[in-house]
């Protein structure tokens, strides 16, 4: 199993170390356009091989695609990341020629590879490779869901003092500030809705503090998060390569899913060793549905932005 990371800055690298901590992926190859940052990140993270214990091999290329023909998967991390009080869809104008010559690049030495997409702002950038690649939709997947459920639930652990291990629940909808549909309704404390432990006006803060999550890191960082997005996409990497049938939040091509079309936005999906396998339809209130079909319209926005 071959894993490309393009993009050997703190997402990309922080991905990297996870993958090959976890020990699935035979090759990890780290891509970067700054002379000899990606080689020695990786030289780096091979020398935390024994200390670690993974036999993952992690080599890096500065700006060689070929170093990268056939991946199975490739993740694109690469762009500049937000700043504080930036939004992500500020990022378009310079990440979107990025996302589109990388994505270029990877299929060029890698046909049958399954992309999965990072760069902010991350639904826009999705729909981008698929109106300037040829891959099929089950093969261009966006991450941004299942980071953002992965705060979600940090949240709802913080507000019951629950031990995380105990808590599900799922975020849909646009990977923006505003967008985000933290689904409150279906989150569960050991299988028990949390709405017997929290009170309406607590989830609703637990909901606002999730939709931020990303913001607030980016204020305390002074720059975009790294840990929980490189472990958030590690995750879709270990799904695909080992064709688990996971359920995630991904963004995706929708044609009719959800009522909406020619969009990408985050549904849940299985992910296996086609990639998306399956859309996921699942029971939405009338008010998830409203502030699903919000957040589309503000994706679709973003997306007029783009010049395919
Ligand atoms: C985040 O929310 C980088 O969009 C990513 O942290």
């Amino acid at each position: 199993m071959k894993v490309t990371v393009v993009g050997a800055g703190a997402v990309g690298a922080s991905c990297a170390e996870y993958i090959a901590i976890k020990n699935f992926a035979s090759e990890v190859v780290l891509v970067d356009i700054k002379e000899g940052y990606a080689e020695g990140k990786a030289m780096d993270l091979m020398q935390t091989a024994s200390l670690n214990g993974f036999d993952t091999k992690i080599t890096g290329s500065t700006g060689d695609y070929s170093k990268t023909a056939g991946s199975d998967i490739a993740v694109i991390t690469s762009g500049i990341p937000r700043k504080p009080g930036m939004t992500r869809e500020e990022l378009i104008g310079i990440n979107a020629g990025i996302v589109k010559t990388v994505s270029s690049n990877l299929i060029q030495h890698s046909p049958n590879v399954i992309l999965i997409v990072v760069s902010n702002p991350m639904d826009t950038m999705t729909y981008l490779v698929h109106k300037t690649t040829s891959l099929p939709k089950n093969r261009i997947i966006g991450m941004g869901g299942a980071l953002d459920s992965a705060r979600f639930k940090y949240r709802l652990a913080e507000a019951m003092e629950a031990p995380i291990s105990d808590i599900d629940g799922m975020v849909i909808g646009g990977h923006s500030d505003k967008g985000m549909v933290p689904l409150t309704s279906h989150a569960t404390r050991n299988s028990i809705r949390v709405s017997e432990f929290l009170s309406a006006e607590r989830l609703e803060q637990v909901a606002a503090d999730t939709k931020v999550g990303g913001a607030t890191l980016t204020g305390l960082l002074g720059t975009s998060a790294w840990y929980a997005p490189g472990a958030a996409v590690s995750a879709l990497v270990q799904a695909i390569a080992c064709d688990q049938k996971k359920m995630f939040p991904c963004s995706t091509l929708l044609e009719g899913e959800y009522g909406l079309n020619d969009i990408c936005i985050g549904v849940p999906v299985i992910l296996g060793k086609n990639g998306i396998e399956q859309i996921v339809d699942i029971p939405l209130s009338d008010a998830e549905k409203a502030k699903m079909q919000e957040s589309a319209e503000g994706v679709s926005k973003t997306n007029g932005l783009l010049e395919v």
